[in-house]
C-alpha cells in the first residue's frame, strides 16, 4: 500500500510543528501564564451565567455582546473587532487571509516561532529579520525589510522571547514607509507602556493582536482578539470558523473584561515583581539577563541545558529556548508570585555557586 502521507502537503510534512513537553513541576514558569486565577466570587458569578444558557443551541457566529465588550475596553468600534479561539489562532487566521505561494512576510528573528510555521505551511516565504546584538528591534533592517515587496510584517511588541519592543515612534514610520499589513501581535502588551492602538486611526494597514491568555490570567478559556479596520476585520472574518468561541468562554471573558481593576493590580505587582527578578539575576556571577517589557526574561547562562534540567529536578520549570536562533545560551523564565520567584532565584543560586 502506498503511504497515505504523500497527499499531504510537502510544506506540511517539512515543518516539525510545536512541541511542549510536560514536566510535573510545582512551580511553573515556562509559558508566561498569569500566577492569578480568576477569583473564586467571579468565576461563581460566571458559572451561573453558564448554568442559565441553552447548551443545546450554537453561539452565535460572532459573539456580539463579546465583540462590544472588548471595543469598549479597548476604546475602538465593533466593527474594528474581530473575536476569536485564542490570538494563536488569529494569527493563523491573518497568515490565512494574506499567504499563498511564495508571498513573503517579514519576521523578526527571534520571536514567536508561529509566525514563521503559519507561513511555511501556506507556502509563503518568511523573511527574518535579525534582532540587534542586544535582542532589541532593528528598526533600519525592519523597515528595509517590511519595503522589499513583502505582504506582511509581523512584530510581536513586547517579543516573545526576548522582552524588547518596539516604540509608537517607529512603528509609525515603519507604518508610513511600507504598503504591506503590518502586524503587531500584543499579547504582553499589558506589562509596557504603550499601545500601537493609538496609531490605528491613521494607518489603515496596521492590525492590533491581543489575548486574554496572559495579564487577563485566562490562557484557559482561549480568547483573543484581532483589532484593526473595518475593511481588514471583514476580510479575515471570511477566514475564521463561525462558532468557534463556545459559551463558557464567551460569558467568562466579558465578565473579565469587567474588572479592569483586578487585571491592573495583577498587572502592577508582576512589574514590581520583573524588576526584582532582573536585578536578583543581573547580581549571578555567569547569568546575563536582557531587559524585558513582557512579563517574562530572556537571560544567558553558559550550560542553559544543565541549568533547565536542574531547575526542573528542583521544581522549577522555565522554558529553555537555545535552540531558537541566536539564543543558544537562552532561558527564558516568566514572572510568577513572589514565591514562585524565590524558589526559581534560589535554584539558580544553588545551581551556579
Ligand atoms: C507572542 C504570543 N502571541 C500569542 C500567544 C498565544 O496567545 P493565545 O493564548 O491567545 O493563543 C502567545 C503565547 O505564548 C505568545 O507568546
Amino acid at each position: 500500500m502506498s503511504d497515505p502521507k504523500k497527499h499531504i502537503r510537502p510544506e506540511v510534512r517539512a515543518i516539525d510543528g510545536y512541541h511542549l513537553t510536560a514536566y510535573d513541576c510545582p512551580v511553573k514558569l515556562n509559558q508566561n501564564e498569569s500566577p492569578f486565577d480568576v477569583p473564586d466570587e467571579l468565576k461563581d458569578v460566571i458559572l451561573e451565567k453558564v448554568r442559565a444558557q441553552a447548551w443545546s443551541r450554537y453561539p452565535e457566529p460572532m459573539p456580539s455582546d463579546l465583540v462590544d465588550a472588548v471595543a469598549s475596553f479597548v476604546g475602538v468600534q465593533p466593527e474594528q473587532v474581530l473575536v476569536a479561539n485564542g490570538s494563536n489562532s488569529i494569527v493563523q487566521h491573518t497568515l490565512n487571509a494574506i499567504v499563498s505561494k511564495r508571498v513573503r512576510v517579514a519576521i523578526p528573528s527571534p520571536s514567536f516561532s508561529l509566525y514563521g510555521q503559519f507561513t511555511e505551511i501556506l507556502g509563503g516565504d518568511p523573511v527574518y529579520v535579525p534582532l540587534t546584538n542586544q535582542y532589541g528591534y532593528d528598526i533600519d533592517a525592519l523597515t528595509q525589510a517590511s519595503t522589499s515587496g513583502v505582504s506582511a510584517v509581523i512584530i510581536c511588541s513586547p517579543n516573545n522571547p526576548t522582552g524588547c519592543d518596539i516604540s509608537n515612534e517607529a512603528l509609525e514610520d515603519l507604518l508610513s514607509a511600507t504598503n504591506a499589513i503590518v502586524i503587531i501581535d500584543e499579547a504582553y502588551a499589558e506589562f509596557s507602556d504603550h499601545t500601537a492602538l493609538d496609531l490605528l486611526a491613521d494607518h489603515s494597514n496596521l492590525i492590533v493582536l491581543k489575548t486574554l491568555s496572559k495579564a487577563f490570567g485566562a490562557a484557559g478559556i482561549r480568547i483573543g482578539c484581532l483589532i484593526a479596520s473595518p475593511d481588514l476585520v471583514g476580510q479575515v472574518h471570511k477566514i475564521k470558523l463561525p462558532f468557534d468561541i463556545n459559551l463558557f468562554s464567551r460569558i467568562a471573558a466579558i465578565e473579565l473584561l469587567q474588572h479592569r481593576g483586578i487585571i491592573n493590580q495583577n498587572v502592577a505587582y508582576i512589574l514590581k515583581e520583573r524588576d526584582r527578578v532582573y536585578d536578583a539575576l543581573t547580581e549571578m556571577d555567569g547569568v546575563t539577563p536582557y531587559p524585558s517589557k513582557a512579563n517574562l526574561i530572556l537571560f544567558e547562562v553558559e550550560d542553559p541545558g544543565m541549568v533547565f534540567e536542574q531547575l526542573a529536578e528542583k521544581g522549577v520549570l522555565i522554558r529553555n529556548v537555545s535552540k531558537y536562533p541566536r539564543l543558544e545560551k537562552g532561558l527564558r523564565v516568566c514572572i510568577g508570585t513572589g514565591q514562585e520567584n524565590d524558589a526559581f532565584l534560589t535554584g539558580m543560586r544553588s545551581i551556579l555557586e
